[in-house]
């Protein structure tokens, strides 16, 4: 008999990829440098999530197109903090990205490659997938970019599906991929200042411009909850009638990637534990701030995310 919990969340990775993190002294072209330290870690925000999520106990399944021995390898790696994993696989490998972080510097770069190379009808498969595991889930988390070839409609189509099954969905992507989502409804959206500047085709310069923007993206497409991450601004979270700005807690940045699918991961563990939505906030910051502290993208200790959720402030703008 499965006496495994059932798993309250699923995400769904179109566009999967491992980051391979290199922790430098100094880099410039025509260079050698040795790297002071380096590990494989997670990429591809959703499956992020529920590596955050598994960390802070909340049980997923993982699905998403994988392709190659990349593919093989971020399964593995996820089914080792216990994610269950129903990846489909499609032509192509699954993205092997450098992400190049220069020490005691803050400062860091990211040299992504080419990737899958799906089908529609692979896209089309997932989506059929996705359907037969949403029975049973309380939240769908979406996001991230769609790799060619697979219909630019696929998030929209997921979520619908999800509305259907009484499945709350976070859709986390970037300009038109985030407007392709929107009339879904998501129940939240996750995209960083850039990102959701890119979404209107303006750049958003300061908190004020964002929180303008999320106010009118909350009206103009109905949504409930628009969180935007600020990086080392902290965040802000708008709703049709309130208005939050989380300031980020002062820890010591390692690797920032990751830190934002960490963010939406924290934040679903407190709505599903049915804490108001300023709490949920502080659990989000708390794990975004405990990704800061390692090398791997979205990687995590338990412990650092509940020492550090007292030190996050929800403060309302009024
Ligand atoms: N340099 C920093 N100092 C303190 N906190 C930070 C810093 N960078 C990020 N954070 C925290 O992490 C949260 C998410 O960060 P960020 O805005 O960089 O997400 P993101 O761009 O979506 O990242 P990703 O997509 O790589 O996961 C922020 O809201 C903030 O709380
Ligand atoms: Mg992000």
């Amino acid at each position: 008999m499965n006496t495994a919990p059932a798993a309250p969340v699923l995400t769904v990775t179109p566009n999967t990829a491992l980051d391979r993190c290199l922790l430098v002294p100094d880099f410039a072209l025509g260079k050698t440098v040795v790297a002071k330290d380096a590990t494989l870690a997670m990429a591809g925000k959703p499956a992020d999530a529920s590596l955050v999520l598994a960390r802070l106990g909340v049980p997923s399944i993982a699905t998403g197109l994988i392709g190659g021995k990349s593919g093989a390898r971020m399964v593995r790696m996820l089914e080792r903090d216990g994610v269950d994993c129903r990846f489909l696989r499609c032509p192509g490998r699954t993205r092997v990205n450098a992400v190049i972080i220069k020490e005691g510097t803050g400062l860091q770069g990211t040299v992504t490659v080419p990737s899958l190379h799906p089908r529609q009808e692979d896209g089309e498969r997932l989506l059929e997938h996705v359907r037969s595991l949403l029975p049973g889930r309380r939240w769908l988390v979406l996001g991230g970019s769609l790799p060619e070839g697979v219909a630019p409609d696929l998030y929209v189509r997921m979520i619908e599906a999800a509305h259907e099954h009484g499945v709350r969905s976070l859709l986390d992507a970037s300009g038109q991929t985030l407007l392709n989502g929107l009339p879904a409804r998501p129940a939240i959206i996750k995209p960083n200042q850039v990102e959701l500047g890119a979404a209107l085709g303006r750049t958003l310069r300061t908190p004020v411009e964002v929180v303008d923007a999320a106010r009118q993206l909350c009206g103009e497409r109905g949504l409930e909850v628009v969180v935007v991450t600020l990086g080392a601004e902290g965040s802000i979270c708008v709703t049709p009638t309130e208005a939050w700005r989380i300031p980020p807690v002062p820890v010591e940045v390692i690797n920032t990637a990751g830190a934002g699918d960490a963010f939406g991961a924290g934040l679903i563990k407190g709505l599903l534990e049915g804490l108001a939505l300023p709490e949920a906030l502080a659990w989000g910051t708390a794990a975004a701030s405990a990704v800061l502290l390692t090398l791997g993208t979205a990687d995590c200790r338990p412990e650092d995310v509940t020492r550090l959720l007292p030190r996050v402030r929800v403060e309302p703008i009024v």
